[in-house]
């Protein structure tokens, strides 16, 4: 299956968000990589387990940068990094009893269609309010920075956003 690539019309303006959203397609792409066999179980539990602890960090971190550049539909993308967030977990309920090739496919199928939908619809909507307040301003960087205990609890250690 193709790969997802991340490219310059995906980002949303900040260095640090983009490179989140690199390291979501890198998790993601992993299933795209899925051959028949015992890989796929443990490649599935993998890519749920990472991404549910990635998409935590990272909407965290959105949501605090919203918050900081006065985007008044903060509380619409906070539901649905909620919704996905319980989405995730139904998918790592499911894997339990199915975790094969074909499920390594439509997942890679439905993961790479909501991360395109995520970052190019809903992202893009808070770009024009961080481009006004300013990237590089002392409000967004502060917010960027701050880890609530159990944002920075989760960020994989080994986790960068190379590819
Ligand atoms: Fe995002």
């Amino acid at each position: 299956m193709a790969a997802c690539r991340w490219t310059e019309a995906m980002s949303v303006g900040v260095p640090a968000l983009d490179s989140d959203h690199r390291c979501l397609v890198r998790i993601i792409n992993l299933l795209g990589e899925v051959e028949q066999g015992a890989e796929a179980r443990m490649t599935i539990e993998t890519v749920l387990e990472t991404l549910a602890m990635y998409a935590r960090y990272h909407f965290a971190r959105e949501e605090r940068l919203m918050g900081a550049c006065g985007f008044p539909e903060s509380r619409l993308h906070q539901d649905e990094h909620e919704r996905f967030a319980t989405f995730v977990q139904s998918l790592r309920a499911r894997s339990l009893k199915e975790a094969d090739a074909p499920l390594a496919r439509e997942l890679f199928a439905y993961l790479t269609a909501w991360l395109r939908h995520h970052i190019l619809i809903q992202d893009m909507a808070y770009k024009p309010y961080v481009c006004a307040v300013g990237v590089e301003s002392h409000t967004l960087d502060a917010a960027l920075r701050c880890r609530s205990p159990a944002a920075s609890r989760h960020r994989p250690s080994d986790m960068t956003d190379r590819g």
